[in-house]
């Protein structure tokens, strides 16, 4: 399935794995890659450049196929080493970035220079196009459904992809909510170029995450995500469980006034609790609506492939019928 994402990446699928915290470490990216879609290693769960020049050294002798590092531009006091994390990925070899969160503007002369790809993931139209002006290659889209950080618009996907169609010249992906064939089939008619999955790649079986993790999100429903720190301008899509709960509790009493030191223990240090020993309430973690699609934990290139084919057979059989005169 050739679109201008797959000549874009030099991929087999318009398929792309966006960076997840605590989940994205080389095997599955490189799981993702080897299945023809574009894996992509989270670079900022690796705590120091060093070990990010690790990570890539680690995927690349696990595929052959092209993959690329995520770098999520936070706000916060800390900036980590930025210019560190781009030096291992120029010397790792790597040619494509997936940034996110602020603009990557005062980065992209590094990247640009050593020839790498930029797709910026982004909630608006107004952001996307931002990231064409400044040079990216691509975008990803990234609706209101979406596990993690959907902004603070709320446009969900069925409105925020035919409004990016018409705005922007480069390529884009459309990231949140997606999951299955008839999803990819829409997302192409809505004028992406391929899909962007989060949630859906951790219940797969090359997932390096705890089973307990990958259980839970067969188990959940479309019903069973929350929205936490709204008040705090940083809203996060997360699954609910007890600590999410309380979250929600907090928020609602204190409303405007909230502060991340209400919630500060509900939402610090929580990934490695859930992802590595599989502790379900630690506290909040990303997670999308996808999570309702769920109901399998196939292998990369089982998921991958599934969706490509029925894509195929959606457009040729179910769609071909209604272009008949
Ligand atoms: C557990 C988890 C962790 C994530 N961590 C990051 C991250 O560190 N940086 C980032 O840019 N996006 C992160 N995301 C967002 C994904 O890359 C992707 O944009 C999003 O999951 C798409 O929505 P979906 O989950 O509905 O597929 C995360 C998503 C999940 C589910």
């Amino acid at each position: 399935m050739k679109t201008r994402i797959t000549e874009l990446f030099g991929i087999q699928y318009p398929v792309i794995q966006g960076g997840m915290h605590y989940v994205g470490f080389a095997e599955m990216a490189a799981a993702v890659s080897n299945a023809g879609g574009l894996g992509i290693i989270t670079g900022l769960t690796q705590r120091t450049p060093e070990d990010l020049a690790n990570e890539i050294a680690k995927c690349k002798s696990m595929t052959d196929k092209p993959f690329g590092v995520n770098l999520t531009f936070l706000p916060g006091f800390a900036a980590p080493d930025y210019p560190g994390y781009i030096k291992a990925i120029v010397e790792g070899g790597v040619k494509i970035v997936e940034t996110a969160g602020r603009s990557p503007e005062a980065y992209m002369p590094a990247l640009k220079e050593a020839g790498i790809k930029v797709i910026h993931k982004c909630t608006s139209v107004r952001h996307s196009l931002k990231a064409e002006r400044i040079g990216c290659d691509a975008v990803s889209v990234d609706g209101f459904e979406c596990g993690g950080h959907p902004g603070e618009d709320d446009i969900p996907n069925m409105i925020l992809l035919p409004r990016a169609a018409e705005e922007l010249k480069i390529p884009f992906v459309a990231s949140g909510g997606m999951g299955t064939a008839s999803q990819l089939v829409a997302a192409l008619a809505l004028g992406a170029d391929g899909i962007n999955m989060g949630t859906r790649f951790i219940a797969t079986k090359e997932a390096p995450v705890h089973e307990n993790v990958k259980k839970a999100l067969v188990a959940a429903t479309e019903l069973d995500t929350r929205l936490v720190m709204r008040p705090l301008r940083n809203t996060e899509r997360v699954l609910s469980n007890a600590a999410v709960e309380k979250i929600v509790e907090i928020e609602r009493e204190k409303g405007a006034a909230t502060t991340i030191e209400d919630i500060a223990h509900l939402v610090g240090g929580v990934y490695p609790k859930v992802m590595q020993e599989g502790e379900m309430d630690a506290g909040a973690w990303s997670c999308g609506m996808v999570a309702g699609l769920i109901h399998d934990i196939p292998t990369c290139k089982e998921l991958i492939e599934g969706i490509v084919t029925e894509a195929q057979a959606i457009i040729t059989q179910r769609l071909s019928k209604f272009a008949a005169a």
